[in-house]
């Protein structure tokens, strides 16, 4: 079926989310991440992540924006940071203004320029996703920025999936879903979107009931893939 809509997830797939710990390990008064940010970016995201599921199948909602501190609780306490006041504050400042991967606005002008609709499907708040798209300046390229919190379950939720068809008013079907959470596009082919994968860190496909359509190694091939659906 042609696709007329492309939907993203945000965080890891338009902005890049060990930025945050990256930076902040640059800056004097954060010496200490120097050599740990790394492993506290991805245990940030690992247990980000994590918490988000378990919430979700116990029903124990809460916001993207606490389970992300929660996560970075865990992860300062993890490599013994866990008593920085100043570092957790920066931490999440920097993830409230995350910068989006260098190919994004062309990549997002260009399914404009062939009349594409292009939104947003993100666990994040919507406070938190307004701060993220415009530090990255890609407000004008997206026709619906979409929260979970309209619906007050996390992904792989179908109500989540359903929020698209409901802004759109387009059908599963004409519809390209693009992550970088290979959970996530998994889960968005089982509920009958065509689904692109980016893998940019060359990961093994998550063994689960379904499988990406496509997958590539980061977002410049998305319009093309886009016109020949
Ligand atoms: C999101 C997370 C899953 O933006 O990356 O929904």
């Amino acid at each position: 079926m042609p696709i007329d809509t492309c939907i993203f997830d945000a965080y890891g797939t338009l902005f890049d989310v060990t930025a945050a710990a990256r930076q902040a390990a640059a800056e004097p008064d954060f010496a200490a991440l120097a050599d740990t940010w790394p492993k506290v970016a991805a245990d940030w995201r690992d247990k980000q992540l994590q918490y988000t599921w378990l919430r979700a199948v116990t029903g124990a909602h809460a916001d993207f924006w606490q389970v992300t501190g929660e996560g970075l609780d865990w992860a300062l306490d993890a490599s013994g940071l866990s008593g920085d006041a100043a570092l957790r504050e920066r931490l999440m400042q920097l993830y409230w203004e995350l910068s989006a991967y260098p190919e994004v606005p062309a990549m997002l002008q260009r399914l404009k320029d062939v009349g594409v609709a292009t939104g947003i499907l993100s666990n994040g708040s919507p406070e938190m996703l307004q701060g993220a798209v415009s530090s990255a300046g890609i407000g004008r390229l997206l026709d619906h920025v979409l929260s979970v919190e309209s619906v007050g379950v996390f992904k792989p939720d179908a109500k989540v999936y359903d929020l698209v068809g409901r802004a759109f008013g387009c059908e599963a079907g004409n519809v390209l879903f693009v992550s970088s959470n290979g959970w996530d596009a998994a889960a968005a082919t089982g509920y009958g979107f065509t689904t692109a994968w980016v893998n940019r860190m060359g990961l093994p496909l998550d063994r689960l009931p379904w499988q990406p359509a496509h997958v590539m190694d980061d977002l410049t091939g998305i319009p093309d893939l886009a016109g020949s659906l």
